[in-house]
C-alpha cells in the first residue's frame, strides 16, 4: 500500500503578531480552498507558536490543513508552572505534535529521555499524532556517523512505544542539522540514503511491515524548486519545511509538489 505524503510547515518562532499570523492563515485558507485535489492527496499540517493555535484551528476549518504544536510540556496536570499539556491542545482540535526537533535538542537541551516522556504523554491522548524529528549535525555527517546518530536518536525515542502506535500515529522527519535554515538542502540521493536509514532502524524494531508503512518527511531548505527531486526518491514521503512555510505562495507549491 502507497505511503500518503505529508508536508508539514514549521512556523518557529514566527510571525511577530497575531495579525500576521491571521494574515498568513488566511492566505493560505484562500489557496487551499482552490487547492482541494492537492490537499486530499497531499497530508496537510501547519504548526504556528501556541499563541496562534486557536486562531490556526479556526481560520483552517473546512480547508483540510491540520493544526500542529512544534514541542509540548513533560506532564499532563498539575503544579508546572508555564507548561502546556498534550490534553490541553488535542482540546483545541489540534492533531499533530512536533517532538525532538534539533533546535529543542540543541537549543532548549531536549535529551533522548525528554523526547521519549513526551511521546508517551502524546500518544496516551487520544486523536494526538507526532511527527518525530531526526537528524545528525555537519561533523556527524563528516565522520560518517549518520546511520548510528539516527539510530540511537530513533531508539531512545521509541522505548516503550507499541508498533501500532508507530504504525497509525507517528511520522518520522529526517532533518540533517546542517540543512536546516542553511540554504544547503541535502542532495535527493543523499536524502534518500538517510530515509533508508532511518526504516532500517524502524525494520530492526518494529520489522518490514510496520518500517514500509511508517512515513519519512525531509527537513531541511525545502523549496519549491527543490521539493520534485526530493520526492521522487522511493523512502521520501514528504517533507518538513521551515522557511519556505513562511509565505502562503511558496508553501502552497511546496504542497502541490509533494503529490
Ligand atoms: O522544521 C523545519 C526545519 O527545521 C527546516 O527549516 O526549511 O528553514 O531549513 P528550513
Amino acid at each position: 500500500q502507497p505511503r500518503r505524503s505529508i508536508v508539514a510547515g514549521n512556523w518557529k518562532l514566527n510571525p511577530a503578531t497575531l495579525t500576521e499570523a491571521t494574515t498568513l492563515l488566511r492566505l493560505l485558507k484562500a489557496n487551499f480552498e482552490n487547492h482541494r485535489d492537492a490537499s486530499s492527496a497531499t497530508e496537510v499540517v501547519v504548526f504556528p507558536p501556541f499563541p496562534f493555535l486557536g486562531v490556526a484551528v479556526q481560520e483552517l476549518q473546512g480547508t483540510g490543513i491540520q493544526v500542529g504544536c512544534q514541542t509540548i510540556g513533560t506532564h499532563e496536570q498539575g503544579a508546572f508552572t508555564g507548561e502546556v499539556a498534550p490534553s490541553m491542545i488535542q482540546s483545541m482540535g489540534v492533531t499533530y505534535v512536533m517532538l525532538g526537533h534539533s533546535e529543542r535538542r540543541t537549543l532548549f537541551g531536549e535529551s533522548d529521555t525528554a523526547v521519549n516522556n513526551k511521546l508517551q504523554l502524546c500518544l496516551a491522548q487520544r486523536g494526538l499524532q507526532v511527527i518525530l524529528c531526526v537528524g545528525e549535525t555537519l561533523q556527524e555527517y563528516e565522520t560518517n556517523l549518520l546511520a548510528s546518530v539516527v539510530d540511537v536518536q530513533l531508539k531512545k525515542a521509541l522505548v516503550g512505544v507499541s508498533s501500532q502506535d508507530v504504525l497509525e500515529r507517528i511520522v518520522v522527519a529526517y532533518e540533517p542539522v546542517w540543512a536546516i535554515g542553511t540554504g544547503k538542502t541535502a542532495t535527493p540521493s543523499q536524502a534518500q540514503a538517510a530515509h533508508e536509514a532511518v526504516r532500517a532502524t524502524l525494520t530492526a524494531l518494529y520489522g518490514s511491515h510496520v518500517a514500509q508503512g511508517v512515513r519519512i518527511q525531509y527537513g531541511g531548505s525545502v523549496t519549491p524548486d527543490n521539493i520534485d527531486a526530493l520526492m521522487a526518491q522511493p523512502d521520501v514521503d514528504g517533507a518538513l519545511v521551515g522557511g519556505a512555510s513562511l509565505t502562503a505562495d511558496s508553501f502552497t507549491r511546496i504542497v502541490d509538489g509533494g503529490i
